[in-house]
């Protein structure tokens, strides 16, 4: 089928394809005309031969011939193919369909839909499970919403159900849907728990937790992560939310499952929660995607304070502008809901605060402005601001507090000195805020990394780079780490020979196909071997100081916090020598 789908690419013009419906211009390496998928005013649209891709730059469509057919004739995938072979003269094998990785993840992904319907049929039948998502307020209607279920408290129950289904157990396990005991036989991961499924940003349904009918412990088990599922990439509830998430209305970051039902029930409808971990930077690139706004509405007990400011300095270095908003006390959204009715939910997310004013009240709640502690916590508060405009802000607003300085400009300046420096000691930059999403170019990426596969696209740099794509968390931006894993999947450890063009080709008709496409589109001076080796080193470096940063906010491991300082400071002076 692959070869099938190579003989047709290089058998059709792209350009002569559009070119029947659109009319396009030479315009240096591309072709340019008006998009035909949106009103366009001045030609926004290119096509390229060389990589097989159009592109709106304005509206952001792209795709391959296959797209082309599909959109413009609104066919599925096997019939564009079908009449694309048949343009090119292209006999198919009887064979239809996707590349074998997607069938995998097709398989997976049934399984996991399979038991989800059992969960769902389970919940009906048990009076037990019913009972108790009355007591919690949750009706039919939000029980269909949430396609909420119900684990049986019986063995083997699921692992039946799988197996009658036809997916073979061992692959259930890697799901975290069935466990295997020491003799080999299989049971069920999740036993007498009312069961949550959690869904991906595109709906795929990707893991699920269960929550026990009383109390007991763990009152949560939640999938780990699987071949479909990195938890610390997916957030709860983002599927619907996204819908919402128009014209920058702001994310809600929640702490649990009900808390994100109980907003959407309040009409907070843009609730998320990143479900048994801390919030992550990967997250915080996810979210960018629809909106560059967040609330964090975390518990307001010691635990939620202390995860939602690190929820905030995490997000706020992704450029999101975020803001705190604490529950009143001793409630979640879920309680306050049930007990305050849903205008209390809404007040209780406006009622978000700059990240820096959050920390300044805790500080003041347990520090006095003659303290050093208080000034030191100040100092480290300010570093949460977003650039120096916002630090200049603060540190005036502060300035009267501090003692001893007759003149507020003077403190002022020290207070703007010493932030300035813990910010840059933190590994902190001036972060731009995230891109309005209109007119977002879709590699979403940063320059640096958008010129790096560029650079890969040209066999020339491709074996200096191709290491680089299989280091752990290298990329600054989920797109380019995501694109990185997508390249490594196709061809595995050792880099590809061919041109930037056929390797796109070979990439099939993947989101990758089309970004590497959109790279190749465009063109970068810069990209000189040199270039290439001091970006790979900053990318690293870059890597270095987040790794120090999250040691530091996770309050352990001051060895090894030391002795990448120490390695940093070697390296800064080799650099400066
Ligand atoms: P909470 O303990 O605040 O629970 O944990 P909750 O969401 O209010 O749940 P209810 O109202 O008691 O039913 C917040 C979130 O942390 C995760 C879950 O995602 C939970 O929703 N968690 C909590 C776990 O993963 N495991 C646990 O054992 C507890
Ligand atoms: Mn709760």
């Amino acid at each position: 089928m692959a070869d099938e789908l190579d003989d047709i690419r290089s058998r059709i013009s792209i350009v002569d394809l559009v070119g029947q419906v659109v009319r396009l211009k030479r315009s240096g390496k591309n072709w340019t005309g008006l998009c035909p998928f949106h009103s366009d005013k001045k030609p926004s649209f290119s096509v390229s031969d060389q990589s097989g891709y159009y592109r709106c730059w304005s509206c952001g469509e792209t795709g391959s011939i296959f797209d082309w057919v599909m959109k413009t004739q609104n066919l599925t995938f096997g019939e564009a193919v079908k009449v694309l072979a048949d343009q090119a003269g292209v006999v198919l094998s009887r064979q239809q369909g996707r590349p074998e990785e997607k069938e995998v993840k097709l398989g997976r992904l049934a399984a996991m839909e399979s038991a989800l319907s059992f969960f769902r049929t389970e919940l009906a039948r048990s009076n037990m499970a019913l009972d108790y998502c009355k007591g919690r307020g949750l009706d039919e209607a939000v029980m269909a919403t949430w396609e909420i279920g119900y684990a049986p408290d019986v063995g083997d129950a699921m692992a039946r159900h799988l197996q009658k289904g036809g997916f073979p157990l061992s692959e259930c396990k890697e799901l975290f849907l069935v466990d295997q005991g020491s003799d080999g036989s299989y049971f069920d991961k999740f036993r007498g728990r009312l069961m949550f499924p959690i869904r991906d940003e595109r709906a795929n349904l990707v893991a699920f937790g269960g929550r026990l009918l009383g109390d007991g412990h763990p009152k949560y088990i939640n999938s780990g992560d699987t071949p479909l599922y990195r938890k610390s990439r997916v957030l709860y509830g983002l599927n619907v939310a996204k819908n919402d998430l128009k014209n920058d209305a702001p994310i809600v970051l929640c702490e649990g499952y009900l808390d994100v039902i109980a907003c959407h029930r309040a009409g907070v409808t843009t609730a998320v929660a990143s479900l048994g971990t801390a919030a992550t930077d990967l997250q915080a690139q996810l979210i960018k995607r629809y909106t560059k706004r967040a609330i964090i509405l975390y518990d307001s007990d010691p635990a939620g304070e202390k995860a939602a400011q690190r929820a905030s300095e995490i997000f706020g270095a992704e450029g999101l502008q975020v803001r705190v908003s604490l529950m009143p006390a001793g409630e979640d959204p879920d309680t306050l809901l049930r007990k305050a009715g849903p205008d209390a939910v809404k007040v209780a997310v406006d009622k978000g605060i700059h990240p820096v004013d959050f920390k300044l009240i805790q500080i003041q709640q347990r520090h006095n402005p003659a303290d050093e502690a208080f000034w030191r916590e100040a100092i480290d508060a300010l570093t949460l601001c977003k650039n120096d405009l916002e630090l200049r802000t603060y540190s005036q607003k502060l300035a009267p507090l501090v003692p001893d300085l007759k003149d507020p400009a003077e403190a002022a300046r020290w207070l703007r000195a010493e932030a300035g420096k813990a910010r840059k000691a933190k590994g902190r930059y001036d972060t731009p805020e995230a891109p309005m999403l209109a007119g977002r170019p879709l590699v979403g990426m940063k320059s640096v990394e958008a010129d790096l596969f560029r650079a890969y696209l040209q066999p020339a740099f491709r074996a200096i780079i191709h290491p680089i794509l299989t280091e752990e968390d290298l990329f600054l931006t989920l797109n380019a780490a995501d694109l990185a894993k997508a390249i490594l999947l196709k061809f595995g450890g050792s880099p590809p020979t061919e041109d930037g063009a056929i390797l796109i080709g070979r990439m099939e008709d993947s989101d990758s196909a089309k970004v590497l496409a959109e790279l190749e589109m465009t063109t970068s001076s810069r990209i000189t071997l040199e270039w290439v080796k001091e970006s790979i080193t900053l990318l690293r470096n870059r890597k270095e100081d987040r790794d120090r940063n999250r040691i530091r906010l996770e309050g352990s491991g001051d060895e090894r916090l030391d002795e990448i300082s120490k390695r940093l400071k070697r390296k800064h002076e080799d650099a400066e020598s």
